[in-house]
């Protein structure tokens, strides 16, 4: 199974810039790139804060933009989204009945679980318990029929060391962990967004992953108290292959444009063509 992970797109009304860059551009530029090389995907998923501001415009942008893209599309919300707004623009995406946007997609690798942590009113990410419910009921589906879990989710629900992200996770983590964890050792992966950066690790033993996002980026300061610091990274995507026995990330600068070359002979003249193997 192929997976490719973007995440927090952050689109602003046509003809508008963010921070100078241009997030219809370089989603574009990435939708290009992913029907070029990953059109055999078996979902694009974009974890969240699909747009700035949550205006209904900067959706319709988004919506248009993501039209010729070949794979199935997963969209989650993020604290930058509002949920109204998207579910207009977006009426093909599932909510769960209480209309968050929640559903699952069962897979030949297991069961996909999509997270809706999003309180409006607050960057910070909120999992309530209507929430928690749905997904306890998600989780004793896939045990009753002996599946995996992928979780997809827009906060982290750990802290990652960088003070100004770590005040807007998840709150109160630890409901979040005690609805998960009768079936922790099931949960193969935990994908999410929001922290703009690359990171891999695990949590409760749980692997999870974040890559950066495409528009703009939080740049590593581990000093910074209060603002964070953002960045023009290149933006990236993952691709995820997932089988019986590994998860392997790749993350991907669809941007580079820097020359490739091949490793038996140096672009320029070096100690890369002085040295024989023995
Ligand atoms: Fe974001």
């Amino acid at each position: 199974m192929k997976i490719i992970h973007l995440t927090d797109t952050h689109f602003v009304p046509p003809g508008k810039t963010l921070y100078g860059g241009d997030p219809q551009a370089t989603l574009a530029a990435a939708v290009a790139d992913i029907n070029r090389h990953h059109a055999d995907a078996d979902l694009v998923c974009i974890t969240g804060d699909l747009t700035h501001w949550g205006e209904p415009a900067a959706f319709a942008s988004l919506d248009e933009t993501l039209q010729p893209l070949i794979p199935p599309l997963q969209l989650l919300i993020g604290n930058h989204d509002d949920r109204t707004a998207f579910a207009e623009q977006f009426p093909d995406q599932r909510r769960d009945e209480a209309g968050f946007v929640q559903s699952c997609r069962r897979t030949g690798q297991g069961r996909l679980v999509f997270l809706d942590t999003v309180q409006p009113g607050t960057h910070a990410g909120w999992y309530c318990g209507t929430r928690r419910a749905w997904l306890a009921r998600q989780l004793q589906a896939a045990a009753a029929a002996d599946e995996a879990v992928f979780l997809f989710m827009h906060h982290p629900p750990f802290k990652t060391g960088l003070a100004p992200l770590d005040r807007i996770a998840l709150q109160e983590p630890e409901h979040f962990a005690a609805t998960i964890a009768p079936h922790a050792g099931r949960i193969r992966h935990l994908f999410f967004g929001h922290i703009h950066r690359p990171l891999g690790g695990s949590w409760r033993g749980i692997p999870v992953s974040s890559l950066r996002a495409m528009n703009h980026q939080c740049w590593l300061d581990f000093a910074a108290e209060d603002e964070i610091a953002g960045s023009f990274e290149p933006p990236a995507y993952a691709v995820v292959l997932i089988d019986a026995e590994s998860v392997v990330i790749h993350t991907h600068d669809f941007l580079d444009r820097s020359r490739k070359f091949s490793l038996r002979k140096s672009p320029v003249e070096d100690w890369a063509v002085r040295r024989t193997h023995p």
